[in-house]
């Protein structure tokens, strides 16, 4: 009996429990409010003032590592006194990844407090709701983001993109707006509040939940118009409109005035910006008729609704709902009419929201399926990954996942290359990576990838693959190395799989492959340097001459990234494991001969430059192809050995952006070395040259030969696992081909850089005045970072269109970077910019790219970036103008061609400006990797 009576006790309390959480449950599901406060350390409490229920972050970012105190210093802070930081050395964007209900809207509300002492540098970054970025948080001045969207999907990223500084956020609301009219016409766009005043509020007063069923915040007027009085608060004031959209404690109090109101906003975003203006009114007189109290409503001085009567249509409610353009300031103003109106204007409430178009569409929903699975695969085994800890929101915008690189095509982002070398994966491939269509380049090596290699599909895209450093086992399958656009296949050291390659492989020998031999590449590499560097000029002719067979081979493989044209690195090194692949495979440039070169050239017909090698020819080959042909000349004294050194330089780099060896000659004493022709000749040619006076570079073309060069370098600077100094970086040296895209030249004075035990090494200061690095020149120690302060000046010369030594100009102008330094430093970036560039550029891109030259102007080498920052935030701002360029593209679809320059002007706004004291410290900071606070 006892037992069950305890029974049913049991299921009575369990009924109990279940219903608790049930009317939980429905209370919050009804509501739908998603509240977080950010590093709270209880799980769930309620504010006792509004009755909303807050909860924590964790579950979105588990790690306690971020979270920092707000400082005493945020006043009358509700909630939790702490913010979440994020700021590792990997990752550009974190995401609160909401669910959300298809075509719902939301309002969504994130605070930024931090507390001036911990503030991060006044920190500068941007927030975005899924790729549309809405705004940029600087320090506390924009303590609070708020906008109203529309849910494309059942999720809805909110996401912080790092910027100067890194991101913080302290809370994060999420409200679904129930019956709203805000996106009733404009579906396709992102509102964000810029004001919502309730005009007769009292100062220090808010109203919001549960007041405002959907939880909107409304304030009372910033400075409020001195001669504008309060309208006596009526409570016994009743609605008989039932269509209202704003609680009646708002409307309740109002503002008026005799003849006029006037309500200014100065603060708002300079370029022409779109605004929704939403003014709410209530008759709160119950004795004034309709007729008796009309007034005209102005924005900016511009008539908007002649002769407005509340009472007009039979109710004492009534809203306008206005658009606008405006520039900087929104100046509203209601007028008295002049056709004997008893009454002057009234005002109860209003809100001013700026419309963001959706400016791009997000990465391709299939790729986005396709790179979760892999990312969810990839966890299975990998659960504190760093790399996969930052993978998250869009995968490719506003920036891309860390590993990934995308393109653009037909207004779609895409996924091109997965990079997740030396990134401590393990388990097995995830066999997602085979649906991930417009993947062209894959770099899975030095990771613990277990078990056999997936198969591929035959559509696949694939181009290279490094699967080299890993644990696999089996061997490579047919379904691999039978892939139609297949040109390179790495899979050394991974000490279980075979060697042996399928059959199929023999078919499709342009494949360059490492044959899976695992050798230590750094010793066998130099070595190799040594045994070239010290052979005779006819001694290479044996190792080359072997070669020669590989040339057609190397022309396949060119012709099929040259077609395309992709902005991306190829890993298309010619990978040396013995003396014998070396012979092989290592040299892909054709021994012409002297009669050869001189039909080609028609007996060197046309000069088209010189260089401190000599002389440099057009010609054509048999088959078509141009090309420039170096020939040293007799009197340069610095011939043989740069002969020498290119030659041996050229013949194993191989990379998108540096000009490619085809080919040399080498008889009867003559050296000649011979180049595919680049039709758009060099940079400075096109910067300040004659081809500049037929027609300038736009700033797009500018960024991506600046990210093509970095790009260059960076594949030099990193060749082989040693790094490759040019010494000689100059706009003159960075070559145009047909499709614009920039192609490093000239390798003559090209160095290995010093190792530890080298000895002899020469310290000769190589280099061309306006770019030489002074450290360099001081101490003649020779560094990569030698080659960054020339890139910087290249940069600069890029940015100003301006030579680096023009001793025709005043005398303070004559060094570039002397000039221009003192006016980034000001900020006064305009000063810099090429003048034919004005008005054709997104400001933050400028921005990114000047900040970029300066970091590598630094004095000390120490301070300057790697180029692999500087490629990475080449990127961000080629992103950036790329997005930039597809809104005003869309835009100017729409028809119109005055939108289209109202659209290039609101890009111009000046960013907040860098610390002028001092600039460099931060600079450099903000390209390094951040380090861990
Ligand atoms: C908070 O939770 C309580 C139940 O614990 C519920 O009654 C209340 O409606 C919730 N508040 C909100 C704003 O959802
Ligand atoms: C904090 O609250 C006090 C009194 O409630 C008020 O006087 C003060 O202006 C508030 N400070 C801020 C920054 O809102
Ligand atoms: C708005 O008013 C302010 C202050 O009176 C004025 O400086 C500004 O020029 C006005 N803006 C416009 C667009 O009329
Ligand atoms: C609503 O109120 C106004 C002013 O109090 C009055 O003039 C009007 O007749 C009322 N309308 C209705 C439908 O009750
Ligand atoms: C406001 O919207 C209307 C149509 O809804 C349009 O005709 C008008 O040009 C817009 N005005 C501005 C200033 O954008
Ligand atoms: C966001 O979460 C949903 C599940 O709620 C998931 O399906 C989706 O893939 C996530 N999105 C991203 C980009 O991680």
């Amino acid at each position: 009996m006892m037992e069950r009576l305890d029974h049913w006790m049991l299921i009575l309390v369990e009924c109990f429990l279940l219903c608790l959480f049930i009317v939980i449950q429905s209370a919050c599901a009804q509501k739908g409010f998603l509240s977080l406060d950010c590093c709270a350390d209880s799980i769930l409490f309620t504010d006792p003032k509004t009755a909303i229920n807050w909860t924590s972050d964790y579950g979105w970012f588990p790690d306690r590592s971020g979270c920092r105190k707000i400082s005493e210093a945020v006043e009358n802070y509700t909630g939790y006194p702490k913010a979440r930081l994020f700021s590792t050395n990997l990752g550009k964007k974190w995401c609160y990844n909401l669910t959300t209900i298809k075509d719902q809207d939301y309002l969504i509300r994130g605070t930024f407090l931090f507390g001036d002492s911990l503030d991060p540098l006044g920190a500068l970054f941007n927030v975005s709701i899924d790729v549309t970025t809405i705004s940029q948080v600087n320090s506390s001045d924009d303590a609070e983001v708020e906008a109203i969207f529309r849910a494309t999907n059942y999720y809805t990223n909110f996401c912080l993109v790092k910027g100067k500084g890194d991101p913080y956020i302290s809370k994060l609301e999420l409200r679904p707006l129930n019956d709203s009219e805000y996106i009733e016409r404009e579906t396709s766009s992102v509102l964000k509040k810029v004001s919502r005043v309730d005009v007769g509020g009292n100062i220090g007063e808010q109203i919001r939940y549960p007041e405002d069923p959907n939880d909107r915040i409304w304030q009372p007027p910033i400075n409020p118009d001195p001669t504008a009085y309060p309208y006596p608060t009526s409570a016994s004031i009743s609605i008989n409109n039932t269509n209202v959209a704003v609680p009646l404690q708002v409307l309740q109090t109002a503002l008026t005035h005799s003849a006029r109101l006037e309500f200014n906003h100065s603060n708002l975003d300079t370029g022409d910006n779109n605004y929704n203006v939403y003014l709410y009114f209530l008759e709160l007189n119950a004795s004034v008729q309709t007729g008796q109290r009309v007034f005209d409503i102005y924005i900016n001085d511009k008539k908007r609704v002649p002769n407005f009567d509340i009472l007009a249509n039979g109710f004492n409610y009534r809203e306008v709902v206005l658009n606008v353009t405006a520039n900087g300031s929104l100046n509203l103003t209601l007028v008295k009419a002049s056709n004997g109106s008893e009454f002057g204007p009234i005002c109860n409430a209003y809100e001013i929201l700026q419309v963001y178009p959706l400016m791009v569409q997000g990465t391709n929903q299939e790729d986005v399926d396709v790179i979760v699975a892999l990312k969810n695969e990839l966890l299975v085994n990998n659960q504190d990954n760093d790399v996969l800890g930052t993978w998250s929101g869009d995968p490719c915008l506003p920036v891309s996942w860390e590993g990934l690189f995308c393109q653009s095509t037909s207004g779609s982002y895409v996924i091109t290359t997965l990079d997740l070398s030396s990134s401590k994966l393990r388990g097995s491939i995830p066999p997602s990576i085979t649906e991930l269509t417009n993947l062209k380049e894959v770099n899975l090596s030095n990771n613990g990838f277990t078990g056999t290699i997936p198969a591929f599909q035959a559509s696949s895209m694939l181009i290279s693959v490094d699967l080299s450093h890993n644990d696999l086992s089996g061997s490579i399958p047919v379904s691999l190395t039978s892939l139609p656009h297949l040109a390179a296949l790495y899979f050394r050291c991974n000490p279980l799989l075979s060697n042996q390659l399928p059959s199929s492989f023999n078919d499709n020998s342009n494949i360059t492959t490492d044959n899976g031999k695992c050798v230590d590449q750094g010793p066998s590499r130099s070595a190799q340097v040594i045994v070239i560097g010290t052979a005779a000029c006819g001694s290479l002719l044996f190792t080359v001459a072997v070669g020669i067979i590989f040339f057609c081979f190397y022309k396949k493989y060119r012709g099929r990234f040259d077609r395309r044209g992709h902005p991306m690195t190829k890993n298309a090194v010619f990978a040396l494991s013995s003396m014998d692949d070396f012979v092989l495979k290592s040299i892909s440039v054709q021994n012409f001969t002297l009669e050869y070169i001189e039909t080609a050239t028609c007996k060197y017909k046309t000069l088209i430059g010189e260089g401190g090698f000599g002389s440099v020819y057009r010609g054509t080959l048999p088959d078509g192809q141009e090309v420039a042909v170096k020939v040293r000349s007799a009197t340069s004294t610095q011939g043989t050995r740069e002969f020498e050194n290119e030659l041996n330089l050229l013949s194993d780099i191989r990379h998108e952006n540096l000009v490619p060896l085809l080919g040399f000659c080498c008889e009867n004493d003559q050296q000649m070395l011979v180049y595919p022709f680049m039709s758009n000749g060099s940079l400075q040619d096109r910067l300040y040259g004659e081809a500049a006076k037929r027609k300038t570079l736009d700033w797009p073309t500018r960024l991506s030969i600046a990210l093509g060069a970095a790009r260059g370098l960076t594949y030099l600077h990193s060749f082989a696992g040693r790094c490759v100094i040019h010494r000689d970086v100059k706009s003159s040296n960075i070559l145009l081909d047909h499709s614009m895209c920039a192609k490093v030249a000239d390798f003559g004075f090209s160095k290995y850089a010093p190792q530890e035990g080298d000895s002899g090494v020469s310290l000769e200061v190589r280099g061309t005045a306006g770019y030489l690095d002074p450290e360099y020149y001081s101490t003649q120690h020779l560094s990569a970072k030698s080659d960054v302060f020339s890139y910087g000046v290249v940069l600069l010369e890029i940015i100003s269109g301006r030579e680096p030594l023009n001793i025709h100009r005043p005398r303070n102008e004559w060094s570039l970077v002397e000039w221009a330094k003192p006016y980034i430093r000001e900020s006064k970036i305009d000063e810099i910019v090429d003048p034919s560039l004005k008005g054709g550029y997104h400001a933050e891109a400028m921005w990114r790219v000047v900040e970029v030259a300066l970091a590598c102007i630094e004095p000390f080498s120490a301070y300057r970036p790697s180029m692999v920052d500087i490629v990475r935030e080449l990127e961000d701002a080629f992103i950036i103008e790329n997005n930039a360029s597809e809104y005003m593209k869309s835009i100017d679809s729409l028809g119109g061609s005055n939108r289209f320059s109202i659209v290039i002007e609101r890009k111009t706004v000046p960013p907040t400006t860098p610390t002028p004291t001092e600039p460099s410290p931060i600079t450099s900071q903000a390209l390094a990797p951040p380090q861990p606070r």
